[in-house]
């Protein structure tokens, strides 16, 4: 089992067609949502929550955002219609991370956004130290109310990401990663 720097340094978001079965077990999954709820969280407000699709429910999902994606998108094509809410359907597990960042007296909204992105990102890291592939998308489902109502997220709730789960069926290649030398200052 590599260690934790090596598998941080490694880690690569498959693409979600390459993420098959099998996905995390349900005590698997239990581990993966408690390590995405020890994010830091300023005011500890749990400013998020986790939507779990899977099995049968992913079906449904998919069947259902088709009708919604044809009405808010008229000028998808074909190609696009059949893939957009197939990939639902496609990967074994998707967490769908829910930010329920809002105005509070102490702590900004910022802050409570940027905890949200943190546990997702802790939940694709848990991931992929159990052995599996995941990957953090957003896309058209995660902005349209019909969506959103569809998916149970309230008029205060944003989606954060939909964290897709699986076996990945292919070795990732590298991208290429921003040298520090543009990313980093020092005063
Ligand atoms: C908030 C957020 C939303 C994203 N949404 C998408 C998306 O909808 N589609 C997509 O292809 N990648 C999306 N990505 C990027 C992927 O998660 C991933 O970073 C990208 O495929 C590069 O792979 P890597 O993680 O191995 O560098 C998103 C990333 C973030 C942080």
């Amino acid at each position: 089992m590599p260690d934790a720097l090596q598998l941080m340094r490694t880690r690569r978001s498959p693409r979600i067609p390459d993420l098959e079965a099998p996905g995390p077990s349900a005590a698997e999954l239990d581990t993966i949502l408690s390590v995405a709820a020890r994010v830091p969280d300023h005011g500890k407000l749990v400013p998020w929550r986790f939507l779990v699709i899977e099995g049968e429910q992913k079906k449904l999902v998919a069947a259902e955002l088709l009708p919604l994606l044809r009405k808010a998108h008229p000028e998808a094509t074909e190609d696009q219609v059949a893939k957009e809410p197939g990939r639902f359907a496609h990967s074994p597990l998707v967490v769908t991370v829910i930010s329920r960042a809002g105005p509070h007296p102490k702590i900004p909204e910022w802050e409570q956004v940027l905890s949200a992105g943190a546990a997702c990102m802790s939940l694709v890291l848990a991931a992929h130290a159990m052995g599996y592939g995941a990957n953090w998308v957003t896309g058209w489902a995660a902005y349209e109310r019909p969506c959103l109502d569809l998916l149970g997220v309230g008029a205060g709730e944003r989606i954060a990401g939909f964290i897709h789960i699986g076996t990945p069926k292919a070795a990732q290649e590298e991208r290429p990663r921003p040298p520090l030398s543009e990313i980093v200052t020092r005063i």
